[in-house]
């Protein structure tokens, strides 16, 4: 199965993924995590990317589609795996075509503005396995440390409150559109954003699965 996750920044689409690629086995393929990676390593992609990034805008289409092609390549991927961040424009959405990869179905997360701001906001990440944790909705046993692999917690570059704002623009003018393009192929599942993530999930699986 090839999935696609849609929504707003914060919306949950990584908390959820996680949930579906621990029920199907299948990867997750999240191009902000294979972006901040190539940020990391200071490779001339991530230094090109971080630019971008770091002013809440997309990254040109030429360099995410590379890191992408190459992680749908890997033999992880081979039984399927979810799209966690791409595509973000209609135009990344015809290239995922064009490379022949055929998506089952596409779920939306709606989540209120109001609330993403309060998700990102309270949004603690781990810097060594990538973990995300809430200080409030999804806190960490031992305060600031990740209960995986016990590193520091970290704040996003692009979690400031400036950077939330211009991201939740970009995802309403260049991202939106993609509902109503992979909804005329009838492929769209919307899922309301609930408090609990464990109720998010219930209702991720009711449209995958039911
Ligand atoms: P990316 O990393 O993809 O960021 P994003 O889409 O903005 O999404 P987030 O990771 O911020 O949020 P999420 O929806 O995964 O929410 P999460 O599960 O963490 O992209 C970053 C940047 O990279 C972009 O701005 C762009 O520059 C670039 N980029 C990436 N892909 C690109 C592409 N294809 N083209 C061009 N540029 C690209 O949840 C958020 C928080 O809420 C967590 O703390 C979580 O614990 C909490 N939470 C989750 N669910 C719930 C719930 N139900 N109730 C309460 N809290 C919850």
């Amino acid at each position: 199965m090839n999935l696609i996750l849609l929504g707003a920044p914060g919306a949950g689409k990584g908390t959820q993924a996680e949930a579906i690629s621990e029920k199907l086995n299948i990867p997750t393929i999240s191009t902000g995590n294979l972006l901040r990676a190539a940020v990391a390593e200071g490779s001339e992609l991530g230094l090109k990317a971080k630019e971008y990034m770091d002013k809440g805008a997309l990254v040109p289409d030429d360099l995410v589609v590379d890191l992408l092609k190459g992680r749908i390549s890997q033999f992880d991927c081979q039984n399927g795996y979810i799209l966690d961040g791409f595509p973000r424009t209609v135009t990344q959405a015809e290239t995922l075509e064009k490379m022949g990869v055929v998506i089952d179905k596409v779920v939306s997360i709606e989540v209120p503005d109001e609330e993403i701001i309060r998700r990102l906001s309270g949004r603690r990440v781990c810097p060594g396995c990538g973990a995300s944790y809430h200080t409030v909705y999804k806190p960490p046993v031992e305060d600031n440390r990740c209960d995986k692999c016990a590193a520091g917690l970290i704040i996003r570059d692009d979690d400031r409150p400036e950077t939330i704002l211009k991201r939740l623009t970009v995802f309403r003018e260049q991202t939106e559109p993609l509902k109503e393009y992979y909804f005329g192929k009838g492929k769209l599942r919307i899922v309301i954003g609930q408090e609990a993530v464990e109720d998010t999930t219930k209702e991720m699986f009711k449209v995958l699965f039911d």
